[in-house]
Formats: structure tokens, C-alpha cells, sequence
């Protein structure tokens, strides 16, 4: 087959890579990618959101699949287009995108459906929304309806922090028009949880857990990123969540779509919260996480190619996934600065350790090469995998592989995976 994934970061390295194993994948395509990547595809480049030169492209080429990684494009419609045009494609619908691309939708929808999440009101009028806050109880949650690159959750200690969000939002338009519409929620405590899943539009199989480190800095402490390190699998994620999740969550996720008319195929993240009264979703995603990627993908048995296939072709029923019995730990390494400002165009040395090294893994996030040179491209520059017999032997090994690398301003946590610690019942010595 021939492969064409749409995406440039760590989890389109990780997609690529996972392609890469597979005997069925012939040649394989990135649009954009990075200099990572371009170890298993030809990179090429045309733009995520160019739907029209990617559909030309997958004809131009004869792409047998065509995989897209970010949420973006399938939120503007990518699939419909590839689809009208007979291309085969993975990924959701525009209709059914919006799962991830509108906050008031997925929370209606798990109203509708008896899905736990936080209680809510949703707001299309700033004043509405202040008069509301005048009168709730802190702390609260507000959310930018749409997509706003992972920013536009604002946690309000006070009535005054929360008004001021309110007119970032939906005043000011900091995240555009993300915030015409204005979802304001309970704060829920307690573990934050990562399940991704497959999807054929019934039948639902989820893969191994993965949490994710979102603050800059060490102890969670800093600005928020798009995700600082991961590790698979969560023990705090006990075969009873599951079975949990599995009945009131996952499969009702599934048939609530399907039964709007709005079928989901593709990948469904859940974002969850294992509060005091049991598991909410605190947000869903319509693809892989990145980083949750990069540490669920190298656990994964099964034929990424086959997996997917089944998902298109609607039996997915037919497809048991299967993950190794051991663990993983991806620690990003950013550029200094970041989510602020800093330097980019930095050489890179040292990459050529992972070669041939067995569970261990250099996933490109923000690269690119000059000269022949692979320099950073971003505030995310590199993701670190290792895996182990256990998580803690991971760690060990991700911490290791990291001092392999080497580049001006490198900067990274030094606490990936240490929660894990915290968990009594499990032995990690
Ligand atoms: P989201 O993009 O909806 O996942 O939100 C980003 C982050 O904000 C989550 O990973 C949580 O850490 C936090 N968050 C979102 N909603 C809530 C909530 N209702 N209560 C507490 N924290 C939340
Ligand atoms: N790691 C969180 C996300 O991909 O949205």
C-alpha cells in the first residue's frame, strides 16, 4: 500500500514509524512532516489545511490510504473532501469531527446520552455568562467552544479571574472565533487519565492508557503546553475504571454519535478525569494525543495498516488489539522559553544513538534540516520513548536515552512519570 499521513509533530513521527513496521506499507508519504520523519516517508511539501492539493497529491500518487493526524483539518473537513473524491482516508467526518471541535456539542451530546462529565451551562452572550458567574461557586472552568490549540481552558480561582476570562473569550476573541460560544464548568479533581480508541462507527476498541504532563515546569508548575511528557500504561487506570468506562462511557460515546446521524470512524481520545464519584470525560479529542502517541504506538502489537482498515471497512469487531506487557516513557525535549519565546534554528547532535537501539525511540516534534544539518523548528523540538519491564524501569531508560541528545537550550522535565511513584499498591522496586 501506498501511505500518505497528514501532520508534521511527534505523533505523525510515531504514526509513521508504526506504518513503517508493517509489510503492507510500500511507499509511504508526509505532508508536511519534519526531518524526523522523513527517515520513513518522503516529505512533502504541501500544508494540513490544503485539502485540495492533499486530495491531488493522493490522486496524482495513487495513495492506497490516507492518514490524518491533527486535529485541524479534520475538524475543517478533510475527510468529506478526500472522500468525494473516491480517495480512501482515516480519520472522522466533518460531522462527526466536531466531537472534538466544539466543546458545547460534546457536552450536549453527553448530557443527551447520560455520558458522566461535569455539570455545565453554555454561553452565546457575554453578559449571560457574567451574570451566571456572579453567582457560582469557585473554582470554575471556562472553555473556548472550539479548537484554540489546547489554550483555551481557563481554571478561575475568583468571580474576577472568571469575568476576566469572559472577555478574553468572548470579548477580546483571544482564541478568535473559538469563543462565540462560551462553556462554562464544575471543576472536578482527582487523576487525569488518557484513553485513545479505535472507532468504525459501531464497535469500539480502546487501546492501553497513557497520561500526559501538560505545565512547563517541574511538580506541574508553569504555563501550560501542549504536553511536556507521557507515560503508558496510567496505574492508576484499574481493570474496574475500565470495565467503568467501558459501559457508561466508550461504547455510549459511540452509539450517541452514530444514533445523531453523525457515525464516528476514526480514533476517539478520551479525556478523563477519575474523580471521587467515578470517571468523567473532561474532553474528547478526534485523533492520536501527542504525546500520548509516542508511548501507546510502541506498545501496540497489531498491524497499525489492518487496524485501521478495519475501521473503514466497518468491522472492526472482527480486530482484538493487543499491547505488550511492559511500559513506556516519552520525556519532550523543548527549546528553552517554551510555550513563551525562544530560539529555534539550534543544531542538533547525537541522534544517530537511537539507531538499531532496541525500545528506544527519537520522535521529532519541531525539526527541520539547513544544510544537511538537523536543527530545532520549534518550542517542542523532541520526544524521547523508552520503554521498560515496568514504568519505572522506563523512566530510567527514557532519562538515559535523553542525555544522548544534545543541542543549545535543550530543556525538559525531570519528573516524567514520577506520579507513578505515588501508587501504593504497586511495586515498583
Ligand atoms: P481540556 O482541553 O478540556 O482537556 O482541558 C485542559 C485541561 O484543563 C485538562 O487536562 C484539565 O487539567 C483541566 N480541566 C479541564 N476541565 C476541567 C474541569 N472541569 N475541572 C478541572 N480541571 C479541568
Ligand atoms: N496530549 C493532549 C492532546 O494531544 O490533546
Amino acid at each position: 500500500m501506498k501511505i500518505l499521513i497528514v501532520g508534521s509533530g511527534g505523533r505523525e513521527h510515531a504514526i509513521a514509524w508504526k506504518v513503517a513496521q508493517s509489510e503492507k506499507a510500500e511507499q509511504i508519504f508526509c505532508a508536511p512532516g519534519n526531518a524526523g520523519i522523513a527517515e520513513y516517508a518522503q516529505c512533502v511539501d504541501i500544508g494540513a489545511m490544503e485539502f485540495e492539493k492533499l486530495a491531488a497529491f493522493a490522486q496524482e500518487k495513487e495513495i492506497d490510504l490516507t492518514i490524518v493526524g491533527m486535529d485541524d483539518p479534520l475538524v475543517g473537513g478533510i475527510v468529506d473532501v478526500f472522500e468525494q473524491k473516491g480517495l480512501r482516508v482515516f480519520g472522522p467526518r466533518k460531522n462527526a469531527a466536531i466531537l472534538e471541535g466544539s466543546k458545547a456539542f460534546s457536552k450536549d451530546l453527553m448530557k443527551k446520552y447520560h455520558i458522566p462529565t461535569a455539570a455545565y451551562e453554555t454561553f452565546d452572550d457575554a453578559e449571560a455568562a457574567v451574570k451566571y458567574l456572579q453567582t457560582a461557586s469557585y473554582p470554575i472552568v471556562l472553555k473556548a467552544d472550539g479548537l484554540a490549540l489546547g489554550k483555551g481552558v481557563l481554571i478561575c480561582q475568583t468571580e474576577e479571574e472568571a469575568l476576566d476570562g469572559v472577555r478574553q473569550i468572548m470579548l477580546d476573541k483571544k482564541f478568535g472565533a473559538a469563543g462565540n460560544q462560551l462553556v462554562v464548568e464544575e471543576f472536578m479533581t482527582g487523576r487525569e487519565v488518557s484513553v485513545l480508541s479505535f472507532v468504525d462507527g459501531k464497535t469500539i476498541r480502546t487501546m492501553t492508557s497513557a497520561q500526559d504532563h501538560k505545565r512547563a515546569k517541574d511538580g506541574d508548575q508553569g504555563l501550560n503546553t501542549g504536553g511536556m511528557g507521557t507515560f503508558s500504561p496510567s496505574p492508576f487506570y484499574t481493570e474496574e475504571i475500565d470495565r467503568f468506562c467501558q459501559e457508561h462511557i466508550y461504547q455510549p460515546t459511540v452509539d450517541a454519535m452514530a444514533a445523531e446521524g453523525r457515525p464516528f470512524v476514526g480514533i476517539i481520545f478520551f479525556g478523563l478525569m477519575l474523580t471521587e464519584d467515578g470517571p468523567k470525560v473532561l474532553e474528547y479529542n478526534a485523533r492520536f494525543g501527542d504525546p500520548e502517541a509516542q508511548v501507546v504506538l510502541p506498545r501496540m502489537k497489531n498491524d497499525i495498516l489492518d487496524v485501521m482498515n478495519a475501521c473503514i471497512d466497518g468491522n472492526l469487531d472482527q480486530v482484538e488489539l493487543e499491547f505488550e506487557d511492559n511500559a513506556a516513557v516519552c520525556v519532550v525535549l523543548a527549546s528553552e522559553g517554551y510555550p513563551l519565546e525562544y530560539q529555534k534554528g539550534l543544531p542538533i547532535a547525537g541522534l544517530e544513538k537511537f539507531k538499531n537501539k532496541e525500545g528506544y525511540y527519537v520522535f521529532h516534534a519541531g525539526t527541520k534540516y539547513v544544510d544537511g544539518q538537523i536543527v530545532t523548528a520549534g518550542g517542542r523540538v523532541l520526544g524521547v520513548t523508552a520503554k521498560g519491564a515496568d514504568l519505572k524501569q522506563a523512566r530510567k531508560n527514557a532519562y538515559q536515552a535523553v542525555e544522548w541528545v544534545s543541542f543549545d537550550n535543550k530543556y525538559c522535565r525531570s519528573d516524567i512519570g514520577k506520579a507513578i511513584d505515588e501508587v501504593k499498591e504497586i511495586n515498583l522496586d
